[in-house]
């Protein structure tokens, strides 16, 4: 695996790969990678003949207060990950490449970025979306892959990638979850030891209310028993509980279409965010 920081040796590595019409798949994450980064990159060894990762804690999309001083860095052992999973090329920008003096550019999807983390983290996706933009228009691979875990953001990314014509096909792939259900995240790195056992109660409530949704059971009771069992485990505050069209991410009272549980809350310091489908039985 070659590792890159420069741009035009990135330029000359890329123009290698594309050679003989090779398709390229890109993996952009913030490092302190763990098996859901990596199941990443297996699917993008399934979608592409080379696989490129990034490295790049974004500044952009992190509001004030959030953590990205303390946001792990561990380059070493990611770039050793990302060597044995199979990825041909890292790229680890710098800040400068990304957003040079003067930088005066946001990219900014308006409505699917509105509510949920739009609403908890003002500014949070105008950093994403401009961040994987830049990215997108460097590598311009033809597949780019993000974690379902992160389902408002993928569906920014989709979003994005349509309005402005990058032709790239964004695929999302399913969450990765430790044995007892807690979604792999960078974040949980943060939890105590009884945080970390108190954290379950996230997985499992949405599991729990999915089913009872799926079986009929009205929405907006169904949601405020969820709420009351989070803050019983100790979450606090709660962001949202809510259960959401998949497409538009638009709240919903009534279970129809394809839809989405979503959840976002904190146990001490640490906020978890997880998701899951929910199908209605027939
Ligand atoms: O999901 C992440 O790790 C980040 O939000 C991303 C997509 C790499 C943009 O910085």
């Amino acid at each position: 695996m070659q590792t890159l920081s420069d741009q035009s040796q990135l330029a000359s590595a890329l123009v290698a790969l594309r050679a003989g019409g090779k398709r390229i798949a890109l993996v952009p994450t913030m490092g302190a990678l763990h098996a859901g980064h990596l199941s990443l990159v297996q699917e993008a060894k399934r979608q592409a003949d080379h696989v490129v990762a990034t490295i790049f804690i974004n500044p952009l999309q992190f509001g004030q207060g959030e953590d990205l001083e303390r946001y792990p860095r561990r380059e070493k052992e990611d770039s050793a990950a990302l060597k044995q999973a199979g990825c041909d090329l890292l790229w680890i920008p710098t800040p400068e490449q990304i957003y040079p003096a003067g930088f005066s550019t946001t990219v900014s999807v308006k409505d699917l970025g509105k509510h949920w983390e739009g609403e908890a983290r003002p500014g949070h996706f105008d950093g994403v979306a401009t961040v994987v933009t830049k990215l997108l228009n460097t590598v311009r691979p033809d597949v780019a892959l993000f974690g379902e875990k992160d389902f408002q953001q993928l569906a920014v990314i989709r979003r994005l990638a349509v309005d402005l014509n990058l032709g790239v096909e964004i695929l999302g792939v399913p969450t990765v979850r430790d044995c007892d259900g807690l979604a792999l995240s960078s974040r949980n790195a943060f939890l105590s030891q009884d945080e970390r056992a108190r954290a379950v109660a996230l997985p499992k409530v949405l599991r729990e209310t999915a089913e009872a949704i799926a079986d009929g059971k009205p929405v907006d009771p169904a949601l405020t028993a969820a709420r009351r069992v989070l803050n019983d485990a100790g979450f606090a505050p709660i962001d949202y509980v809510a259960l959401v069209d998949a497409e538009t991410l638009e709240p919903l009272r009534t279970a129809a279409g394809r839809m989405r549980l979503i959840a976002a809350a904190k146990i001490g310091s640490t906020r978890l965010i997880d998701n899951l489908a929910v199908e209605v039985r027939q």
